[in-house]
């Protein structure tokens, strides 16, 4: 038996049948265009999970369900994507849209909730009790598995460690709050900071990794500080900075085991984690007498979210 796993994401949408082990069969991909409604991308979607079965002969039977990660608030329960702030999606009945589309079973939850799930079954987190888990992406997203549990909260809403305010009056946020701590440790974030410096420092040698890249992306400050540059050291110090000062928040609340952390500047691997490890252990792990924790990369990667999404028929 397989369940189809779907990760859905502002600029694309990825998917694939997963076994009950974990393993991802073959994955498909949808690009979703600026512009595109709420609706348009939902029966593209449909259509395009139609002709995935039918291209790989799966039978309906053998198919458990169809489980979606997806950024935002999300009404698990209904089945309703309330409110996405990175989608811009709102008052979307999504599982109903998609089980008529079908024929199959639909489930949803929260994207970063998807692939923490995944991640604490099949990944990093399989050996510990107690984990938090942050998707370093477009936003911040926020798993928490607490004493061998996904918890979730009130309609299926929590974990949202992105929106957690780190400086008051600090960015705007999408979420219509100030300072929210994935305003200063996304992806998104470290782009902004990265280009600020790079307007301000001329010579910087990010301009040259931009120019590879083709782009400025999370990569340019990291790489350019390997090669010894100053201003690039400085938009990864600070970056490092918040992004530790909210794992050390996060760590006093919910004390876990291990802290992973999944997206693109998580592929930074050792060179990232030690530093955060070195700051969280300045910091006590929390303050005095608190335990050390480990701080991880995914071991799912970008699978994560699809193989946590399809898990939610593996319950
Ligand atoms: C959203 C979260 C989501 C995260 C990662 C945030 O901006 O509000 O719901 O989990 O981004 O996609």
């Amino acid at each position: 038996m397989i369940a189809i796993g779907i990760d859905i994401g502002g600029t694309s949408i990825k998917g694939a049948a997963v076994t009950k082990e974990g393993k991802v069969l073959d994955v498909f991909t949808l690009d979703v265009l600026k512009g595109d409604t709420q609706e348009k991308v939902v029966n593209s979607l449909i259509d395009i999970v139609n002709e995935y079965i039918k291209k790989h002969r799966y039978k309906k039977e053998e198919i458990l369900g169809i489980g979606c990660g997806v950024p935002g608030s999300i009404d698990s329960v209904n089945g309703v994507v309330s409110y996405s702030n990175n989608l811009r999606w709102s008052e979307l009945p999504i599982v109903e849209m998609m089980e008529k589309g079908t024929g199959l079973p639909v489930r949803i939850t929260n994207d970063a909730n998807a692939a923490t799930f995944g991640e604490a079954k099949f990944g990093a987190g399989k050996d510990y009790k107690n984990i938090i888990m942050l998707t370093l992406g477009t936003g911040v997203g926020g798993g928490i598995v607490a004493n061998g549990e996904l918890y979730e909260g009130n309609q299926g809403k929590g974990a949202e460690m992105g929106h957690t305010v780190i400086v008051i009056d600090g960015h705007e946020c999408t979420c219509g709050r100030k300072g929210c701590f994935e305003t200063y440790a996304s992806a998104t974030a470290l782009i902004r900071d990265t280009k600020l410096a790079m307007e301000k420092d001329k010579s910087s040698l990010m301009w040259e990794e931009a120019d590879k890249l083709g782009k400025v992306d999370g990569r340019v400050a990291f790489n350019a500080e390997r090669r010894g540059d100053k201003t690039a050291h400085e938009v990864v110090e600070n970056y490092i900075k918040y992004l530790s000062e909210g794992i050390l928040n996060f760590a006093n609340i919910f004390r876990p085991e291990a802290v992973i952390l999944s997206g693109g500047i998580a592929n930074e691997g050792d060179y990232l984690t030690k530093r955060l490890d070195a700051y969280c252990a300045k910091e006590n792990y929390g303050y005095k007498g608190t335990p050390k924790f480990e701080i991880l990369v995914s071991k799912l990667g970008y699978d994560s979210g699809k193989i946590g999404a399809a898990a939610l028929f593996f319950k």
